[in-house]
């Protein structure tokens, strides 16, 4: 028998890329490619890139550099294809550019890797970068057994893909195209078939999540809270997350299952992006900093556990001290547990990136230094106001020293505890003893598989032997 062929698939940007490369590596294992963890021995490059910022698009093209000197070093032709936002905003100009390159296909394309790579062998430049008709979930592998044990307890599925929102500042719209949901009865299917296999937490992920419209089984269209309410009744998931939702769409009914339904993490990432109404109407953000704040509140008043995480973007066209100043009001009144801050970047093709008053690239650093010391510091107490309290904590990996075991509190915050390897993929509840900037650390006190084990997480450690086996 002939070795398999080895792939590497390397992905920048957000967790639909994570998912976008577990798909394109479960696809090609049935083509029988298998995965290695570095470029260095691949038959298969995958670059899955992403073009949100000129930063993360510039990435890619400094990572071919790197393969053409490996492979002039090591005397021997990968195939390279550039997958990914880029891939699909520059299609054509990146076989160009980079002679490295043998196959370019866009995220819509993935389902049709085993011909395109068919063709880059016979020539070198394949471009595909369509929206085609068919639905590509129909035609990915879903993952084996095996890849869903290696991954762990915790899945990403994309539920929603596209935006139709048009900030004036986003590619999403142009990379991603329209917004699309998946039907119901394809996401329980392929949940089920994840908890089967041993994950305990799925994250619902869209480029604009809670906009979620999929037909149900009678084929009316349901929205996301009808989606998180049947994902949370699978038989061994316990915990739902989703993102990244818009302030526009927390409709009543998702405000309404984050009180009912416990599977629901109290952790919502709600990007604002500024606290200006001048600004947030230059950004076409469709919703003002009331309609924030009394989101907020809503959620608030049905869950009082709740914390929020956001995006920011200072330095937008015509930002002025007093719109800055706005954001900063507004992170001080919300107070975050988490959040994410970018520089503006102007985006070929984006209303914001023709705007003459670009904002000087010092007064963006002062602007975001101030800002990630605000959101630092209201992170820093989120997790020092955690001391004392009881949480469940998902057992997800084996932590770096012997004994340890690192899981996920309700806020997605890192927690070290002392366990047994068997105890992962279970939730335990852990008392929390110590905070540091990185993680928490834990004492157990109890959960499914320390007081005897409830029958999933039993169920669970069984089925991992088997896999294993
Ligand atoms: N410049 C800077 N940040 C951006 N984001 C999106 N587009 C840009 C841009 N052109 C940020 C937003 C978004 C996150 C995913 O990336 O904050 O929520
Ligand atoms: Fe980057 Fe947006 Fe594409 Fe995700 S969808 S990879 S954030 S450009």
């Amino acid at each position: 028998m002939s070795e398999p062929r080895k792939l590497y698939v390397k992905s920048f940007g957000c967790q639909m890329n994570v998912y976008d490369a577990q798909r394109m590596t479960d696809t090609l294992a049935r083509e029988g490619y298998v995965e290695t963890n570095s470029a260095e021995d691949a038959d298969l490059v995958i670059l899955n890139t992403c073009h949100i910022r000129e930063k993360a698009a510039e990435k890619v093209y400094s990572e071919l550099g790197r393969l053409r000197k490996q492979q002039e070093e090591q005397g021997r032709k990968t195939m390279v294809a550039v997958a990914g936002c880029v891939a699909q905003a520059e299609g054509a100009e990146i076989v160009k550019r980079a002679r490295v390159v043998d196959l370019v296909v866009g995220p819509q394309s993935y389902h049709r890797l085993p011909e395109l790579i068919a063709s880059a062998e016979q020539k070198r430049g394949v471009v595909e970068t369509e929206f085609p008709v068919e639905d590509k979930f129909d035609f990915l592998a879903p993952p084996t057994r095996q890849a869903i044990a290696r991954r762990g307890p915790t899945a990403f599925v994309t539920v929603q893909e596209g935006c139709d929102k048009f900030c004036t500042f986003c590619v999403v719209p142009y990379t991603r195209g329209a917004e699309v949901s998946r039907p119901i009865a394809k996401i329980v299917e392929e949940v089920a078939r994840l908890a089967d296999g041993g994950v305990r937490e799925v994250t619902l992920i869209g480029q604009n999540v809670n906009a979620y419209h999929g037909l149900d089984e009678r084929g009316r269209p349901a929205g996301l809270a009808e989606l998180v309410r049947r994902i949370a009744a699978i038989e061994g998931i316990a915990r739902v997350r989703y993102t990244t939702s818009h302030p526009r769409d927390m409709d009543d009914e998702l405000i309404a299952a984050h009180r009912d339904m416990p599977a629901l993490m109290p952790y919502l990432h709600l990007p604002v992006q500024s606290g200006s109404n001048r600004l947030l109407a230059a950004m076409n953000r469709k919703h003002d900093r009331e309609l924030y704040f009394e989101i907020v509140e809503r959620v608030r008043a049905v869950r009082p556990d709740i914390a929020f995480s956001s995006d920011f973007i200072v330095g937008f066209p015509g930002e002025t001290d007093e719109d800055f100043a706005d954001t900063m009001d507004l992170v001080e009144k919300v107070g975050f547990a988490g959040a994410f801050s970018f520089k503006y970047s102007p985006r070929p093709g984006t209303p914001a990136a023709t705007h003459a008053d670009q904002i000087p690239e010092a007064v963006m650093n002062e602007r975001i230094y101030a800002l990630q010391a605000l959101l630092e510091r209201q992170k820093a107490s989120f997790d020092e106001a955690c001391r004392g309290r009881r949480f469940d904590i998902l057992l997800e990996k084996p932590g770096r020293l012997p004994g340890q075991i690192i899981g996920r509190s309700p806020y997605l915050q890192s927690v070290v505890v002392l366990a047994p390897r068997e105890a992962i993929g279970t939730l335990a509840r852990v008392e929390i003893r110590e905070v540091s900037t990185r993680s928490l650390a834990g004492e157990v006190l109890g959960g499914e598989f320390f007081a005897g084990g409830a029958a999933a997480s039993a169920a669970h450690v069984m089925r991992e032997e088997k896999v294993e086996a």
